[in-house]
């Protein structure tokens, strides 16, 4: 079988990285760069200190400081039609998935007419867009890896994606200072969003030798460094591990993608409003238990990953049952609360099976899963 791999950004990793990005900034050529961030990291003075770090490179600075969750179409495109204004040159995006997947959104529209609902779906002939640094300061979304931006529309009341290379960062600037101060709900929401990312693009139809590698080596930081990180906060070893971890995760399912368990946390998300990675994590041990029927030997470098020992004459059931005690421990370790504990009815949970049956992203499952069945792995996950 031919695969490939397609995606790669370059990154400068370790503490004090982010104040390079001046000197990055000026190494690409631009000299009036748009930086986007929210609110919430003005507060606590990340954004000030690299909005400072870059004009004293001599780069001038227009800020974008409202950058909301779940990106908006509304707000991406009021935040471009100001860099068109101000002719910017380059973006810096600071903060998680919703600051860089703004910037990305932004870049779409700075060479190509709004609304950026007309670019959903695969693009490969918009007009480029203009350099792109991305510095996260939460791990899990990956998105400074990735090539696509995640939108909600607000007319459709939808989330849907532009995937295009004009979504590729130009640099990613991984400083684990950054994540320090990530309070242990946030750490362990976006953490396990990660490994849903590994796991799922591990086990995914689309899944190549390069993204495994990847899927397999985030899958064993994440079991190792995710409840250090959510206990101790401070600990700067366990928050650059998982920095690493999400990026790797982020670059394995950009190439293999994610299937069934994201099918299951966009729709819980949209219906009930859950963080992401929340409504990722609520259904992973048993989705990848179901897994494990076609895919298992992939599901074995889960649970090989995770530190448990799979007898070599294990059967699928035997190795899926592993998998989902493993994942479901590590799951409660780090206090996400069940289905149940999210104060969801079992009845309203189980109804949103259909929907899910309908999400786009199940078309790439590395198999075909029937509604009744979905049905079933949200029955079983309600209270675990
Ligand atoms: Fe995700």
């Amino acid at each position: 079988m031919i695969t490939s791999y397609n995606v790669f950004v370059p990154a400068v990793m370790g503490s004090g990285a982010s104040l390079r990005t001046g000197l990055k900034v000026r190494e690409l050529g631009c000299q009036k760069v748009l930086v986007v961030y929210d609110k919430g990291l003005k507060d606590v003075g990340i954004a000030d200190t690299i909005v400072e770090n870059i004009q004293n490179s001599g780069i001038q600075t227009i800020c974008f400081d409202g950058v909301l969750p779940d990106p908006p179409d509304t707000m991406i495109e009021a935040a471009a039609a100001m860099a068109v204004n101000e002719g910017v040159d380059g973006i810096v995006a600071i903060g998680g998935g919703s600051a860089i997947d703004t910037a990305k959104g932004i870049n779409v529209l700075i060479n190509n007419p709004p609304p950026i609902m007309k670019y959903f779906g695969v693009q490969k002939t918009l007009n480029p867009g203009v350099p792109m640094i991305f510095i996260p300061t939460t791990s899990g979304t990956g998105s400074e890896v990735t090539n696509m931006c995640v939108v909600s529309c607000t007319s459709l009341d939808k989330k849907d994606s532009v995937v295009s290379p004009v979504c590729v960062g130009t640099l990613a600037i991984l400083d684990p200072d950054l994540t320090l101060g990530l309070p242990p709900k946030m750490t362990a929401a976006t953490g396990i969003d990660a490994l849903a990312h590994a796991v799922e693009s591990l086990t995914g139809g689309q899944a190549n030798p390069i993204s495994d590698a990847l899927a397999r080596e985030a899958i064993r930081l994440i079991g190792k460094w995710l409840p250090v990180a959510f206990r101790e906060g401070s600990n700067l070893e366990a928050r650059e591990q998982m920095l690493l971890a999400s990026m790797y995760a982020g670059m394995a399912f950009t190439n293999a993608l994610v299937h069934v368990g994201h099918s299951i946390g966009h729709t819980l998300g949209a219906q009930f409003h859950l963080p992401h990675g929340i409504a990722c994590a609520v259904t992973l041990p048993e989705v990848i238990e179901y897994t494990a029927k076609t895919e298992f030997n992939k599901v074995r470098m889960i649970c090989e990953c995770l530190g448990e020992v799979v007898a070599e004459d294990a059967s699928s059931e035997e190795i899926g049952a592993i998998a989902r005690k493993a994942i479901r421990t590590l799951i409660k370790s780090l206090e996400i609360p069940n289905l149940k504990e999210l104060g969801i009815s079992l009845e309203n949970a189980v109804q949103i099976a259909p929907l899910v049956a309908a999400d786009t992203g199940l078309a790439l499952a590395p198999y075909r899963i029937p509604t009744p069945k979905i049905a079933e792995l949200i029955k079983s996950a309600y209270d675990a």
